[in-house]
């Protein structure tokens, strides 16, 4: 599709809910500066949503609302089609539809990318057609650019970051200010930051749709999420946050994609999400409310972090505008010559394994509750010790202070140096099975994103 001199591009918008209004709103107030930078004007022409008179307040004349999205798609004067609905069905078959039409897609779900990517890029290709994604993972960060461009130089060895407003925002609140799960999650509804399905964000679907994007893009792999290891906060305890602190760490819900190398050959990629133990002193540890950061670690430029709004309706909506802009400036230009959808060549992407959890490399925190009698600690010990992992710290609490005065039960915390995770799991069944560990051992990983 080529473009006339000096026409504006011509965006159908499906979906104007929380990013797509912010969208509407940043390019309205804003469309001269973005004018400036792309060469042309961008503009909302028409809009589908299910609720067209929500849709007609946010939008007044400047655009046509239709209730079906399937006539914006159908419509052609429509360069773009941006899809702002969510999930994996409607929006599936909208977007597959937009691309057979020959529009140029803009995205803002993960979710589709990240289950359907292979799909919908092998589909964007045939038809020579953009499809763009920077709202996808991490909101208003353009973290997307930078590990597609910014970055190209770099052999990338691992990128963490905190890509979960919800959960951050979360984890921050009820530990500042001591507020419930359900009253803190209830607020991040009211804000925007949620997704429909708010499960996704606590049990760590959404941060691993966006870490599998990020492990797409940074190691030349297709996007599978369905190899990633997924696991949210609903079942992290307030002890575990105290205790963390108190060994200088901070508890933060992570999207992890490491290249693994054992004595310089690459094995695979690790690609997982579980709370995780960082430092204090890190930046990222700091990162609080909804925000989110990322961390890149690459072999020329090292440690890189990338920090801002991860949700809400503008700062998406940011990101959204910008891949507008990058259409507009690229209309005319030849496909092959394009910034690649995942920074590598089609033709050239790895088969390097996304590795089973058993063989991801990390380092523990372990919480058991045991009998405070002598040798326990020998015991656990003894078993770390068969299995080869070694024991960085340990923190005994004063039985009184656990289980009361007189009593005769007490926390064990111990901090363990790297190990693979299948070696852990053998180890935890050895320990749990004793008859002094008085409670599942609660495991959590922990990360020193040196
Ligand atoms: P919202 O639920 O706020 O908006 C979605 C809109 O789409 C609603 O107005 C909905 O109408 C409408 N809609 C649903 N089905 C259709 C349909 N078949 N045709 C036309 N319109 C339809 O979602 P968000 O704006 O929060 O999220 C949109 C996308 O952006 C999602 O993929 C989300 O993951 C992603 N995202 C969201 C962020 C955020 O901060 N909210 C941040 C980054 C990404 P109705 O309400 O009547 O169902
Ligand atoms: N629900 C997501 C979050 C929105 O809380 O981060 C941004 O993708």
């Amino acid at each position: 599709m080529s473009q006339e001199q000096n026409r504006p591009l011509r965006v159908g918008l499906l979906g104007i809910g929380t990013v797509g209004s912010g969208t509407f709103t940043v390019l309205k107030r804003n469309q001269e500066e973005i004018r400036r930078r792309a060469g042309h004007g961008i503009e909302i022409t028409m809009v589908a949503d299910l609720n067209t008179e929500r849709a007609r307040e946010v939008v007044g004349d400047a655009a046509q609302v239709v209730a079906d999205a399937r006539q914006v798609i159908a419509n052609p004067d429509i360069d773009v089609v941006v899809e702002l609905i969510g999930g994996y069905g409607i929006a599936k078959a909208l977007v597959l539809e937009a691309i057979a039409a020959g529009k140029h897609v803009v995205t803002a779900n993960k979710a589709l990318l990240a289950v359907h990517g292979t799909e919908i890029f092998a589909a964007a290709r045939e038809k020579g057609v953009m499809v763009a994604f920077e709202a996808a993972v991490a909101g208003g960060i353009p973290i997307i650019k930078a590990l597609r461009e910014g970055l190209t130089a770099n052999q990338i060895q691992w990128v963490a970051g905190i890509i979960n407003g919800t959960t951050n925002f979360i984890l921050s609140e009820m530990r500042d200010k001591g507020l419930d799960f359900d009253v803190v999650l209830k607020e991040a509804q009211r804000l925007g930051y949620a997704e429909a399905d708010p499960t996704f964000d606590i049990e760590g679907v959404d941060a691993a749709h966006k870490a599998t994007l990020m492990s797409a893009i940074a190691f030349g792999v297709p996007v599978q999420f369905d190899k990633a290891h997924v696991e949210g906060i609903t079942k992290l305890s307030a002890t575990d946050i105290k205790y963390a602190e108190q060994l200088g760490y901070r508890i933060k819900l992570l999207g992890i994609a490491r290249r693994q190398e054992i004595n310089g050959k690459v094995v695979g990629i690790e690609l997982r999400t579980h709370p995780t133990l960082v430092p204090m002193r890190r930046l990222i540890a700091n990162v609080e409310g909804a925000m989110n950061a990322v961390m890149v670690q690459g072999d020329a430029v090292g440690t890189t972090m990338y920090y801002g709004k991860g949700a809400g309706s503008e700062p998406t909506a940011s990101a959204v505008v910008a891949d507008l802009v990058d259409i507009a400036r690229l209309l005319d230009v030849d496909p092959a010559a394009r910034v690649p959808y995942l920074a590598f060549q089609p033709d050239a992407l790895s088969k390097m394994p996304i590795l089973p959890i058993d063989e991801v490399v990390t380092s523990f925190y372990l919480r058991l509750h045991v009998a405070d009698e002598a040798g326990v600690l020998a015991k656990i010990t003894g078993i770390l010790a068969e299995q080869g992992i070694s024991i960085d710290a340990v923190l005994q609490r004063e039985a009184d202070e656990v289980s009361g005065e007189g009593g005769n039960q007490t926390d064990l915390i111990i901090l363990t140096h790297e190990t693979k995770e299948g070696r852990m799991n053998t180890a935890l069944a050895a320990m749990q099975a004793l008859p002094t560990v008085l409670a599942p051992i609660v495991r959590v990983r922990k990360e020193e994103l040196a």
